[in-house]
């Protein structure tokens, strides 16, 4: 089995993530924590770990930091899990406040004071990667790197990456910062698949493309050995046996293809979609958002299956999801 980027500079081999961001209940925070948010949390990394994944999704801002909690009490039961496994948050949104609009800060200040924030929920003393969440148009390199170089020093971060961001951004940050990026975190999916557009409509193509995936970021992650990461990747069920009143026409004709897989192959719907990602060169890293334990046991198969996915398959599954045929 290839490698993961991950895995080459020796920070995970977790083939999948468990996103935590279903954890700690609402989104209201004035709803408070309760032991029955604990034990879904335990129950969910309790059914992650069984199927071997060793790699923890959080950001400061899910649930507004209840998530983080709820974790960290799952840590305090279990205090030698720590050690076992690798934990990855992510800074730089700040979600609105009911006054001020959802936005963007990745300043030296906020970086840091967010950082704290996670450690102090989460009852620990560093974080195996840091992300920043989204780009903010404000951004400085030089004052990130300030952050990282704090973070860094006194421990609190062991390695740094990003999310939804292009390779234009990632060079840009990256010439002023000491260390690479670990990780691109990207929504990618059956139902989000227009990361495989600008490779095959960019040239003498006339379709517009849908989505706003920028040329080349899937060559650039590969070449500078970053981790792309896919959020999103079990497309909130759509196509492993959600019932919805407005599915189109290609997204039920691609949940039946993705049925009739798993029935040839004695595995899993979630299994087929998450293989879909995985078989991709680049070793995408899928970070399941699912909190159920029996969905999270249904995505264990995803790595076998990638191995013995066809083409014909893959294709055959992009082509039912766009809808029309490849140029
Ligand atoms: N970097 C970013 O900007 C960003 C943005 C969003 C999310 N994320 C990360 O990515 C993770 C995954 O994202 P996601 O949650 O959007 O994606 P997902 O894995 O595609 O979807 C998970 C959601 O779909 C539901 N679901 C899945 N299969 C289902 C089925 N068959 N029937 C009914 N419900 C089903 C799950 O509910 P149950 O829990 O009930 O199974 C859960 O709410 C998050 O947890 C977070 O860590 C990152």
């Amino acid at each position: 089995m290839k490698m993961m980027p991950l895995e080459r500079r020796g920070i995970s081999n977790s083939r999948l993530v468990l996103g935590c961001m279903g954890l700690g209940g609402s989104w209201n925070s004035a709803d408070p924590v309760t032991s029955s948010h604990i034990r879904q949390a335990e129950e969910a990394v309790e059914a992650a770990l069984s199927i071997g994944i060793t790699m923890y999704d959080h950001a400061d801002i899910y649930k507004r930091g209840k998530a983080e909690s709820v974790f960290g009490q799952v840590l305090k039961q279990q205090p030698r899990l720590r050690e076992q496994i690798v934990i990855q948050s992510k800074v730089g949104i700040h979600l609105s406040d009911g006054i001020l609009p959802q936005r963007y800060n990745f300043s030296k200040g906020h970086i840091l004071h967010s950082v704290d924030g996670i450690l102090e929920r989460l009852g620990t003393q560093y974080l195996d990667v840091l992300l920043l969440h989204r780009p903010d148009p404000l951004m400085e390199p030089d004052e990130i790197a300030e952050a990282f170089t704090m973070l860094k020093l006194t421990g609190k971060v062991r390695n740094f990456g990003v999310s939804n961001m292009s390779p234009g951004q990632i060079r840009f940050l990256q010439s002023a910062l000491p260390d690479p990026f670990v990780v691109n975190q990207l929504e990618m999916s059956l139902l989000r698949h227009h990361w495989v557009d600008p490779g095959i409509l960019h040239i003498n193509q006339k379709a517009d493309l849908k989505d706003s995936f920028p040329e080349g970021l899937m060559e650039f992650m590969q070449m500078e050995n970053i981790q792309i990461q896919a959020w999103g990747p079990l497309s909130q069920g759509r196509f492993s046996g959600k019932e919805s009143d407005n599915a189109t026409e290609a997204e039920m004709k691609t949940a039946a293809l993705v049925q009739q897989i798993a029935d040839e192959n004695e595995t899993t719907p979630e299994a087929i979609v998450l293989a879909w990602l995985m078989k991709h060169p680049a070793c995408i890293q899928p970070v399941i958002g699912t909190v159920n334990p029996k969905r999270i046991i249904a995505c264990k198969d995803a790595a076998r299956q990638a191995e013995i996915m066809t083409r014909e398959q893959w294709y055959t599954l992009l082509v039912s999801a766009r809808g029309v045929n490849m140029p």
